[in-house]
């Protein structure tokens, strides 16, 4: 796949599918900076990774965070090769958008989308520098399609795919390729809010969650892991400005 020393950001590492992204990667070679708010979760990644990583407690929503984790990668390694923007978070529990608070809404927006807009401001100028690079934003399945009682989450994950595709046309010429994934519902902490909310045991929950789904389950992590690898992988070179699902059919019916 190509990820033999290359540099590779990732932001909520400390957790789901970063913390898996980065175990994979470094056992591929990869020479990993990893951010999160979650200092515990970091030092956990670390431990299940093999080769070189650089660990900055990183929170998206700042934007000197962002330049800073970015800026640590540079030292670390000389430069990006891949990154992905990846923390994220629920935001609220469901309920309709006109019970949605001003301050809900802002703190969704600050994490899942002013994090991906300051990730991306930092990493494309080193990106720019070296001629080539590539990134992937995770969006959701509620950044393609309508996630009744999400709202807020809904519109921040589809102004990921908005940045996402802008961004794939302005550096296409000069390098780059920014591409965003879309998982549904997967097996990682984030759904034990979902879960909390429906006080239902686990295996009811994701049953009901998945009711829509037409492979009737949720994800396995590694599921949406190995999609995320081949997304920035040299074996997909021509894969730009995407939303690509991994959602068990969710986005086709
Ligand atoms: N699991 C799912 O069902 C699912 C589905 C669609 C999209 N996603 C998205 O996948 C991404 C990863 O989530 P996950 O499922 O692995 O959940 P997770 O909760 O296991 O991981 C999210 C990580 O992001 C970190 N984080 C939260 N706020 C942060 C901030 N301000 N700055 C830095 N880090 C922060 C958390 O500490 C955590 O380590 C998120 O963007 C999420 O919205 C998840």
């Amino acid at each position: 796949m190509g990820y033999e020393n290359k540099s590779v950001l990732i932001t909520g590492a400390g957790s789901g599918f970063g913390q898996r992204l980065a175990e994979r990667l470094s056992g591929m070679g990869a020479r990993l900076v990893l951010g999160d708010i979650n200092e515990a979760g970091l030092e956990a990644t670390n431990a299940l990774c093999t080769g070189p990583v650089t660990l900055l407690r990183c929170d998206v929503s700042k934007e000197g965070d962002c330049q800073a984790l970015v800026a640590a990668g540079v030292e670390a390694y000389g430069g990006l090769d891949v990154a992905y923007n990846n923390a994220g978070m629920g935001g609220h529990g469901p309920k309709p958008l006109h019970e949605v608070t001003h301050e809900e809404f802002d703190l969704t927006l600050r994490v899942n989308t002013y994090g991906v807009f300051y990730g991306m401001k930092a990493q494309i100028p080193v990106m720019l520098q070296a001629g080539s690079g590539v990134i992937l934003n995770t969006s959701s399945v509620a950044g393609i399609l309508g996630a009744p009682f999400l709202g807020a989450y809904a519109a921040a994950k589809h102004a990921v795919v908005g940045l996402t595709r802008a961004a794939a046309d302005e550096y296409a010429r000069k390098g780059l390729r920014v591409n965003a994934i879309c998982p549904a519902f997967a097996d990682t902490p984030i759904m034990d809010g979902v879960v909390g909310h429906l006080g239902l045991p686990k295996e009811e929950a994701f049953a009901k969650v998945s009711s829509r789904v037409p492979m009737r389950r949720i994800a396995d992590v590694d599921e949406i892991v190995q999609a995320m690898i081949w997304a920035c992988s040299d074996e997909n070179s021509f894969m730009n400005g995407q939303a690509l699902p991994i959602d068990g059919g969710l986005s086709a019916v």
